[in-house]
């Protein structure tokens, strides 16, 4: 686990970070609402009084994305555990995980307003696709 990928602008991200925490609500409305026009088999995963899950489901993201670019040692293993709830107790799919990160990227733009920039979307793109990886490698293969 590393943020060495030239693709994210750590310094840019972080203050990006804070201004995005001000917006969390509206962001999660806007993650979920994205994600499931994306994906509407994903909507019958979550139950029906989750909202706050939800809501701790973009936090932990956010987070987790601020802990990667600390290059925090332990985070492989925190987020091996949340995969493995993931994968065993919500069957969420590996090949939900893209249109997730599509759908943070759509919500951080909006939110983000006219000063959204190319290289927030890149740095952000690759942030959550490294993150995405991360959680999908926590993933125990089965056979069926
Ligand atoms: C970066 C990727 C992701 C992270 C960090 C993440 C994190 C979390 C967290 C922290 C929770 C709260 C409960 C818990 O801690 O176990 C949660 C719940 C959940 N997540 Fe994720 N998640 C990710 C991706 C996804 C994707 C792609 C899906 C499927 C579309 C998904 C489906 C769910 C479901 C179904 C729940 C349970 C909600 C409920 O209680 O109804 N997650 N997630």
């Amino acid at each position: 686990m590393d943020s060495t990928n030239p693709a994210i602008d750590v310094d840019l991200l972080k203050k990006h970070l804070v201004e995005v925490s001000d917006h969390e609500s509206e962001l999660t409305d806007r993650v979920y609402e994205s994600l499931f026009a994306r994906r509407p088999d994903a909507v019958e995963l979550f139950g029906t009084y989750s909202r706050a899950n939800q809501q701790r489901m973009i936090t932990e993201t956010l987070t987790a994305v601020l802990h990667m670019l600390d290059q925090e040692h332990w985070l492989g293993e925190y987020v091996h555990a949340m995969a493995s709830r993931h994968q065993f107790s919500y069957e969420t799919p590996t090949d939900m995980y893209p249109p997730y990160a599509e759908a943070m990227l759509e919500a951080l733009a909006a939110v983000t307003g006219s000063d959204w920039t190319l290289e927030l979307e890149r740095s952000w793109k690759a942030a959550l696709d490294r993150v995405n990886e991360m959680m999908t490698a926590g993933y125990i293969p089965t056979s069926h």
